[in-house]
């Protein structure tokens, strides 16, 4: 059985393509979705795609992952700045995390800088458009040691 990854995507993400495009760019998070599904079929991982307005969904997708999943890829979007209960919630995971921001946050406003989730992440990917999803998953293979096949 291909180990489970799960891919986590916080509020406004579901904008994807269409808002702030000069940030974000033009892929909409159907094509992050088929790209990280190719790159998971490649380094045999199976994956689990989400994504959610609510705080409250995000944190009980967390909690479905512990006992089941090897590891998890997040971007909190705007959670990233202020969740306690995320970062709570992601304390509770015992496999590896990393973190993906899809525009490079320390260039942006002062409040973006600060992360709740970098603290327990392994791995933090950010400014890499939305090729970091794909490096987040490259790297998550390489920590949970799964062999393709
Ligand atoms: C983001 C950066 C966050 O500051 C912002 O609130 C987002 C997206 C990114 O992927 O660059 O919604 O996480």
């Amino acid at each position: 059985m291909s180990p489970i990854v799960v891919v986590l995507n916080g509020p406004n993400l579901n904008l994807l393509g269409k808002r702030e495009p000069e940030i974000y760019g033009r892929e909409t998070l159907a094509d992050v979705e088929a790209d990280c599904r190719r790159v998971a079929r490649e380094l045999g991982l199976q994956i689990e795609f989400h994504q959610s307005n609510r705080e409250y969904e995000i944190i009980d997708f967390i909690h479905s992952a512990r006992e089941r999943a090897a590891g998890i890829v997040i971007n909190p979007a705007a959670f990233t700045h202020t969740s306690v209960a995320i970062l709570d919630a992601l304390n509770t995971f015992a496999g590896p995390i990393i973190e993906v921001h899809i525009s490079n946050v320390h260039k942006r406003e002062a409040f973006r800088h600060h992360s709740y989730v970098s603290g327990v992440a392994s791995g933090v990917i950010v400014g890499c458009g939305t090729q970091g999803y794909a490096f987040a998953l490259q790297r998550l293979v390489k920590l949970i040691g799964a062999k393709k096949g």
